[in-house]
């Protein structure tokens, strides 16, 4: 399967499906297209001094790699050459073009881009809810990256179906409670964080790919609502940059299953220094689904400067002088990366490891010690769940990629109350997948989780106009779950577990339930509960 994988990846280009096997491989394809699109072609050799990530201190000796036979910069170097040489001539060009073009886009970024960047902020103020925010990121978004952004895999019915798992539930709304405004208070502690609220902003890779702003945008919006954040480890802003804009909130750092372990353990070490607390081991990436969408937008790493690509980046003005008039961006946590991104994307393929297995995730969570919590990201099983704890994991992370690896991967609003039973009582549940409002943060709650991350609902507000699109996604999603419980007559994110019973009516459930009795006769409580 491996090599299967491998050779399809060279077979239609090595950045392209190389991009795709990395992280968020579509992110990385992302930041390609995106470049590219915007001109920004990176000449791997003229580029790779332009922007050195803070982790490049790293001396030459530990930059060794644990496969055998080749030290990781050399690896890094023969990686980010063949996608150099693969480009065609009209790449070529067009990314000579763009990188003359970069420093007067940037010189005249003050008095051009606020212009160019009014209609996305207006439609940002003027968004009710998170799917408005939604519409804003297409409108400011190349096609190519927005697609990326919303997509999910195959046909997107696990994506569609994460969303509306929530719809399956209804509430039982008390009255005369007598819960006033100032009597709400949800402080949670997640990972081992103290915060305002029981959601937090999830680990997504490449973020200024999306907006120039990137992961900071993000933690600067996350400090002003009081909550925290996880880090992806393709993140395209530093360590240090993203903790010093939220130093109380974004200290837990996630990491994928990648193959060289003297490299993993650099991220650590580097991970603990700059103050992570926590650690997430994201387990569903170890295969890269499939993202039809992203054929359909005419996706392609590095771009080729297609006449449909430049044709959506001129009906994309604002992202596309965003993009144009930044310095390219590459991945910051990988010690001695001083390449753009798109450069590294077969690098970040190479290093995805399919057989990572229970063994390397101990090995993993032994590495980490005793710094703080270490979650397992992408769980969907009561049995894996269980395995995760004894294998030193001590939160679960129920998570199927937001829909966007397996087709059909069971929603996980879906399968929180077993793995909630699984586990029992006195172990941290975290859920994604589907959030769009509120209210869904409030009932994956009340069913068991003990916090909610949100993914796309804040990066539409970031693809939407950075930092105030995020804010304003923070802001509708805390005002509704404000909202939702004092309407249902809850003070505390305890109390609504108490009450939970009395309060969630599953109804499609309950159907199914009476149909499977009526067909095969079995008691299927358990399972559906
Ligand atoms: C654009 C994008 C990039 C992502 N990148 C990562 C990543 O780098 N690491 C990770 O663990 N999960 C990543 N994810 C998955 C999210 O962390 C999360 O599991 C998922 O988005 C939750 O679903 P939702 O978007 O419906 O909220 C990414 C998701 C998206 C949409």
């Amino acid at each position: 399967m491996v090599m299967i994988m491998k050779s399809s990846f060279f077979k239609s280009g090595k950045s392209r499906i190389a991009f795709i096997a990395q992280c968020d491989s579509s992110f990385t394809k992302f930041c390609k297209s995106y470049s590219s699109t915007k001109g920004i072609t990176h000449d791997v050799k003229e580029k790779k001094n332009e922007e050195k990530p803070a982790l490049e201190q790293s001396s030459e000796s530990k930059l060794k790699s644990s496969r055998p036979g080749m030290g990781r910069i050399a690896e890094m170097e023969s990686a980010a050459t063949r996608i150099g040489n693969a480009k065609s001539p009209w790449q070529r060009v067009a990314g000579t073009l763009v990188d003359i073009v970069r420093p007067i886009a940037r010189t005249l970024k003050p008095v051009i881009f606020p212009i160019l960047d009014a209609p996305s902020q207006r439609r940002i103020r003027e968004a009710v809810n998170i799917d408005d925010l939604r519409t804003a990121a297409e409108k400011r978004s190349h096609a190519m990256v927005f697609g990326y952004l919303d997509s999910g895999a195959d046909g997107e019915r696990a994506l569609r179906r994460s969303c509306e798992a929530y719809g399956d539930v209804e509430l039982r709304h008390a009255v005369l409670h007598g819960v006033g405004n100032d009597d709400i208070d949800l402080r949670t502690k997640i990972l081992g964080t103290d915060t305002k609220m029981p959601y937090f902003l999830t680990s997504c890779a490449g973020q200024r790919m999306f907006h120039g702003d990137g992961e900071i945008a993000t933690a600067n919006a996350a400090k002003k609502h009081g909550l925290g954040m996880t880090l992806s480890q393709l993140t395209t802003s530093t360590f240090r940059e993203v903790r010093e804009a939220h130093p109380e909130g974004a200290k837990a750092l996630q990491l994928y299953v990648w193959r060289d372990k003297v490299l993993l353990k650099e991220v650590l070490d580097r991970a603990k220094e700059d103050g992570f607390t926590s650690l997430v081991l994201t387990a569903d990436f170890s295969w890269v689904g499939n993202r039809e969408r992203d054929t359909r937008t005419g996706f392609s790493v590095p771009p080729t400067y297609s006449y449909r690509q430049c044709v959506d980046a001129l009906k994309a003005p604002a992202w596309t002088y965003d993009f144009v008039s930044r310095v390219p961006y590459g991945y910051k946590a990988i010690p001695g990366a001083n390449y753009p991104a798109e450069s590294l994307v077969d690098f970040i393929a190479s290093q995805m490891k399919p057989d990572f297995d229970w063994k390397d995730a101990e090995w993993l969570c032994q590495e980490w010690g005793d710094i703080g919590p270490v979650a397992l990201k992408g769980v969907a099983s009561g049995k894996d769940a269980q395995r995760a704890l004894e294998t030193g994991f001590n939160s679960i992370w129920v998570s199927n990629h937001g829909g966007r690896q397996l087709e059909d991967s069971v929603a996980t609003f879906d399968v929180l109350p077993e793995i909630r039973d699984a586990v029992g009582d006195n172990v941290e549940v975290i859920l994604d997948g589907g959030v769009r409002r509120g209210l869904d943060v409030v009932k994956a709650l009340a069913r068991g989780a003990d916090s909610v991350a949100i993914g796309r609902a804040y990066l539409f507000g970031l693809a939407a106009g950075g930092y105030n699109g995020v804010d304003k996604a923070l802001s509708i999603l805390s005002r509704d779950i404000y909202l939702a419980m004092g309407l249902l007559g809850c003070r505390t994110v305890a109390e609504l577990k108490l009450k939970a019973p009395e309060l969630l009516l599953v109804k499609k459930n309950e159907e199914l339930r009476e149909w499977t009795r009526g067909k095969a006769g079995v008691a299927t409580d358990k399972i559906l509960r």
